[in-house]
């Protein structure tokens, strides 16, 4: 089977590569972003692989279909970037990996969260310039901390479980309540709820066109002054402008954020040379108490072999006649 891989870093090629070991699979490897603009690249493949910021919206599915590819491989969970409805018109099967390593992605989260609050980044640096001072460097303990978790999935449950221990009370919101974290103490309430009780609210559940801007100016307002934000979902969930008038206004004291509603144009990359353009990352950057990270939290040894490793299964069995892997119901 051919394959064509958009978004490809080095490290793509070699997961990709250790779990083709049977030679089954015929590879291309392009660093481009799919997206209309380089569609026309595609030629004799019967498969394209995607990830989180490649755009597979009607019109490159369109072309995809005319050019004969037959399948959507998605390398990752969320699947908010493909028009599924598109997909199913002109006949392509889509498949995604639902789930690699949900505690690669919990444990990052805590990471941030951990970071962002006793500021080992900040003390880092600090050392290594012979300056041993500790103001400025002021934490809270997590132990007896309400930690409110939207989305209780597999990356939710992760994180509810690490969440505990560390001592901290758990608020959780998701439409389907997991009756395992319910034995272990997880307390489901509303929304409104979560928001006003918690002193850390966490984002884990997908991006939907119903609940885009989950976190805005009206959301804010029912947290907790100094309420410590963590998004390690989609950027989408959070409105961001939202989000700076409510750091600029003090409401929020921390923002930890792994993910960007406008990342396509910035994460992967090394900008590091350039003049960006998006003035609105930039503001967040400018915050003390901002930690933004590139959509690193899948990004394990462990996550990136079994990414392989379930992305070509899947292909296999699409070949096979099995149905795609994502269920109707969760069309978007
Ligand atoms: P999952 O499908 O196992 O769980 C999602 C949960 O969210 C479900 O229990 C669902 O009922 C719930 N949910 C749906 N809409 C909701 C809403 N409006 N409010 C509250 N809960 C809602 O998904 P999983 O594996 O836990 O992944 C969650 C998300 O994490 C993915 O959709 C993806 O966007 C993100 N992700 C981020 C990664 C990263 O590297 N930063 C890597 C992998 C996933």
């Amino acid at each position: 089977m051919r394959i064509a891989f958009f978004s490809t870093q080095p490290y793509d090629r070699l997961f990709f590569e250790q779990e083709n070991t049977s030679g089954e699979f015929d590879y291309q490897f392009f660093e481009t972003h799919l997206g209309p603009h380089i569609v026309e690249i595609v030629q004799d493949v019967d498969a394209v692989c995607v990830f989180v910021n490649d755009k597979v919206n009607r019109e490159v599915i369109q072309t995809l279909a005319g050019k004969g590819v037959r399948i959507i491989a998605l390398r990752c969970a969320g699947f908010n970037n493909v028009d599924l409805n598109a997909a199913k018109e002109f006949g392509l099967s889509v498949c995604r990996v639902p789930a690699y390593s949900p505690e690669a992605v919990a444990e990052h989260t805590m990471a941030m969260l951990l970071t962002l609050n006793r500021k080992t980044h900040k003390a880092y640096n600090r050392v290594r310039e012979q300056n041993f001072s500790l103001n400025g460097l002021l934490g809270f303990n997590l132990y007896g901390k309400t930690i409110g978790v939207v989305g209780t999935g597999k990356i939710g449950k992760a994180f509810c479980k690490i969440a505990q221990g560390f001592g901290c009370a758990v608020l959780a919101f998701d439409p389907y309540q997991d009756d395992e974290l319910k034995d272990r103490g997880v307390t489901y309430v509303g929304l409104d709820e979560l928001y006003g009780e918690s002193d850390i609210v966490s984002l884990h559940c997908p991006l939907t066109p119903e609940n885009k801007h989950l976190i805005s100016s009206d959301s804010l307002g029912k947290m907790k002054d100094g309420v410590t934000l963590v998004n390690t979902s989609r950027g989408g969930l959070i409105d961001t402008l939202a989000v700076i008038d409510a750091l600029k206004s003090r409401k929020i004291a921390g923002l930890a954020i792994d993910v960007y509603e406008q990342e396509e144009k910035l994460f992967f990359k090394d900008l590091s040379g350039t003049i960006i353009e998006d003035d609105t990352i930039q503001r967040l950057m400018s915050f003390p108490n901002v930690l933004i990270t590139a959509h690193q939290a899948f990004f394990t040894d462990e996550a990136l072999t079994q990414i392989a490793r379930i992305t070509l299964r899947n292909l296999q069995d699409i070949e096979a006649g099995l149905a795609p892997v994502i269920p109707q119901a969760q069309l978007c």
